[in-house]
């Protein structure tokens, strides 16, 4: 016999858990029976849910930050039996989370209490690829690095590409509107979707699925879906237009001195390179030096390090004056502004470069416990606010001085796209009192400069649970009011992803 519901944690301990963020379990919604258990398992069959102990590593994230407790995950294979299960889940009004690759870094994908997982690893299917106008269209649970390999052999690529490629599928991408690397070069997913299928509580379904790259027959009702984290419904399918796969590929990276000198160089890349620049990333010393350390990384400078780097890559299907050298040249070692620079003369060397860059948010995990900001800044304070807050943290009389010995802050980021990753992490994972002392101070301090700089509290990871409460740092009151009123249209029960992004959404 399957084991069902476990009844080891009260509803009062889970009310607990969530108090310092004010959110206490909606009591409007049901809570889940052993006879919604059999009604889920006779629609989905039995490799369709998973239940006692094979839940937990829904139940937490990637960060190690958020712990849910949900008792259900749900894995339909189809479009219908999504339906089938929003329109259960409304009618009884069990919430619901839906959950991707769950590599989010905002606490998004998780359950806050006790609601049911919708996970969509069964539906990872591709269902066609138009060679004319370069356009897949596939169900929401294909991971993204399988969607690359699959375009990659017939000369084509997806146009989004970002670190935890090898585990987050397309619906979580669509989902978060996730920015990723190559961001300068090939836009948004608002950009690149140009069909999507999407269920809502109820169970209806929006099928828009088409590789029509034109269609203004009113509302575009996609886009709502896109960055909507999951709080109006399931992404099921989608239609993602595809860049032909560039024949050549140069990656140079250099150090320098002083952020501005950053700042020239990605002045420099864009008037220089502009239609073949692919990515222009940044880095600080603390990134690289955590990095190389913790997951025991080449340098590619030797035993050199520096205070700033940047990456910048161009692809173009003409071989011709960008050279890697030509390359280097261009980005400025004529006006100094480059300390010491590498060109990758092979794959082998341009992925061990882009692997240092994209694993930073592992090393910092591995390290330890790491408050994570995702910011769009303008120039002038994209660095700022990283030295700023060192500042901050080493001024306060809240820490000792071992523990701000311990402390470390870091800046990188798409700098192209004027997204910093603002990161400060401490040693280990046990040091609850450091933890609360530590985002006591540095949430405050970080989303209120935010807000004064008319920035964005979330560039590229999305709202989440993490950032709910400073929604209206970066959006105005008429629009959350307007946001609302789209939520309450398309759930009106508030069952899909609650406590996610609107901070009191019903
Ligand atoms: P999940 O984490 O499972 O879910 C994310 C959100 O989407 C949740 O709110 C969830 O409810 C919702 N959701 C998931 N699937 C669906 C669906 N089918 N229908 C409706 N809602 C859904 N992000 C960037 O933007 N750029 C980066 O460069 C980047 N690099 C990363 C590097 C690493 C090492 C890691 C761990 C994360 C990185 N991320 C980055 C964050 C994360 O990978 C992205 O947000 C990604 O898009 C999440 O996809 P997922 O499938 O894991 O979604
Ligand atoms: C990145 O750009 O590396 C990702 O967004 C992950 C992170 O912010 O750490
Ligand atoms: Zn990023």
């Amino acid at each position: 016999m399957k084991q069902f519901l476990s009844r080891s944690s009260s509803l009062t301990t889970l009310q607990r858990r969530f108090a310092h963020l004010n959110i206490l379990r909606n009591s409007s919604f049901a809570t889940l029976t052993d006879k919604d258990i059999t009604q889920f398992e006779s629609l989905l069959g039995p490799n369709g849910i998973l239940t006692g102990d094979a839940v937990e590593p829904h139940n937490s994230d990637w960060t190690k930050k958020y712990h849910g407790h949900s008792k259900l995950v749900l894995k339909p294979k189809t479009t219908e039996e999504v339906s089938a299960i929003l329109r259960i889940c409304d009618d009884k009004r069990l919430a619901i989370v839906p959950q991707g690759g769950n590599t989010g870094l905002v606490g998004g994908s998780q359950p806050v209490f006790d609601e049911i997982v919708l996970n969509f690893s069964r539906m990872n299917q591709i269902i066609d690829f138009d060679e004319s106008y370069g356009i897949i269209t596939c169900e929401a649970g294909c991971i993204l690095q399988d969607l690359h390999t699959y375009l990659n052999a017939k000369g084509y690529l997806m146009p989004l590409d970002l670190g935890a490629k090898g585990s987050c599928q397309i619906g979580g991408n669509l989902a978060t509107n996730a920015g990723g690397i190559h961001f300068i070069k090939y836009n948004s997913l608002h950009a690149n979707c140009v069909g999507l299928e999407a269920v809502v509580p109820g169970g209806r379904v929006l099928d828009n699925i088409t590789t029509l790259r034109k269609d203004n027959t009113g509302y575009d009702l996609k886009h709502l879906f896109i960055g909507a984290e999951g709080t109006l419904g399931a992404i099921t399918k989608c239609a993602i237009l595809c860049p032909p796969l560039p024949k050549f590929r140069h990656l140079c990276l250099v150090s320098c001195r002083s952020f501005e000198q950053v700042l020239k160089i990605l002045r420099s890349a864009k008037h220089e390179l502009s239609d073949i620049l692919q990515a222009v990333e940044f880095m600080d010393g603390n990134a690289m030096e955590t990095t190389l350390s913790q997951l025991n990384f080449k340098n590619p400078f030797e035993s050199r390090l520096y205070p700033f780097y940047a990456l910048v890559e161009v692809a173009s299907n003409r071989e011709g004056t960008e050279t890697p050298d030509r390359l280097y040249e261009l980005l400025g070692s004529a006006d100094d502004l480059i300390i010491e620079g590498v060109v990758a003369q092979d794959e082998t060397q341009l992925s061990h470069i882009w692997q240092i860059r994209e694993e930073i948010a592992s090393a910092y995990i591995k390290r330890g416990y790491t408050l994570k900001y995702d910011l769009s800044l303008a120039p002038e304070h994209f660095y700022k606010i990283v030295d700023d807050t060192r500042d901050v943290i080493s001024r306060s009389p809240t820490f000792t001085a071992n523990e701000k010995h311990s402390i470390a802050v870091t800046g990188y980021g798409h700098i192209g796209d004027g997204n910093v990753h603002l990161n400060v992490c401490i040693p280990g994972y046990d040091d609850h009192d450091l933890q609360d002392r530590l985002s006591g101070l540095v949430d405050g301090y970080v989303f209120e400069y935010v807000r004064k700089a008319r920035g964005s509290v979330s560039a590229e990871h999305g709202v989440g649970l993490q950032k709910a409460q400073y929604l209206n740092y970066s959006k105005s009151e008429n629009m959350i009011h307007y946001m609302k009123e789209i939520k309450r249209v398309f759930d009106p029960h508030g069952i899909m992803n609650p406590y996610k992004v609107l901070p009191d959404a019903k």
